[in-house]
């Protein structure tokens, strides 16, 4: 696992962009997340699509996660969010899980034959919630578990809660790839930036691989860039090692 510092959520998506530029450029296929931590990644990835020719001709993104019952063109629904952040500004095309299919669990399984049949993601971004929850896999989520319906804490209710009119509008139920489907991704970018973050951020790197912090599975991974601001670093024990490994970081070593 790679973990990198950087001083604010600006320069924690420019490094994001560097790590995901040569990916786009060959075309490979981009899981994405929603919510304000990938936004500064976003960002600039229509920043260098429109100054720096970043062409996404054969790459293909699929969702990490979306709300169930919101209207296909409601403007939370995480299908609307990522056309609005990212897919329609680089012609991007975007598959998600179905949160309006009479069959919840059908939708599930389809979504993962989808994944598969495109060979698979190349690289998965993702974000943290405050309980430790990936994706939208909350605490006490097998850490095996594919993509399913899942019901929302109170507290991931209240925190996304600003992107609706009230609480109550935040839906109860959503879908999300398993912690499992996460795992099969080539290369995980997990981003988080901002004091409300260095709890969960702390117990996922540093603490132990448990169900009570889903993001710790990713201490399984193989592959894992993990980009934080200062402030979602402030509980890391290690910090001053991953800032000593980036000063050194070799010039021949990729992302
Ligand atoms: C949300 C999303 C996640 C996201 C996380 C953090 O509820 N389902 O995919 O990564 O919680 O969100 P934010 O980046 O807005 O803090």
């Amino acid at each position: 696992m790679e973990v990198v510092i950087r001083a604010d959520p600006d320069e924690v998506g420019r490094t994001a962009a560097d790590v995901l530029e040569p990916a786009v450029r060959a075309g490979s296929v981009i899981g994405l997340a929603t919510g304000a931590s990938p936004g500064p990644l976003y960002d600039d990835l229509r920043r260098r699509h429109g100054e720096e020719d970043l062409g996404f001709a054969g790459c293909r993104g699929f969702l990490l996660d979306e709300y169930v019952g919101l209207a296909a063109d409601h403007p939370q629904s995480y299908a609307a969010v990522i056309r609005r952040e990212l897919a329609d500004a680089v012609g991007l095309a975007v598959e998600g899980p179905d949160g309006r299919a009479r069959d919840l669990v059908a939708a599930c399984e389809r979504y993962e034959a989808a994944i598969d049949a495109a060979g698979g993601i190349d690289v998965q971004v993702l974000g943290i919630g405050t309980d430790g929850h990936l994706g939208f896999n909350e605490p006490s989520s097998s850490l095996a578990s594919r993509t399913r319906p899942k019901t929302l804490t109170p507290q991931t209710r209240a925190d996304n809660a600003r992107y609706f009119a009230s609480r109550d509008d935040v839906p109860v139920h959503v879908l999300t790839q398993g912690l499992g489907t996460i795992l099969q991704a080539r290369h995980l970018l997990l981003l988080a930036t901002g004091p409300k973050k260095a709890p969960a951020v702390a117990a996922a790197l540093e603490g132990p691989v448990t169900t009570s912090c889903p993001a710790s599975v990713l201490q399984l991974h193989p592959h894992v860039t993990v980009l934080l601001d200062e402030p979602a670093a402030a509980e890391l024990q290690r910090a001053e090692y991953h800032r000593f490994t980036a000063a050194h970081k070799p010039s021949w070593q990729g992302w």
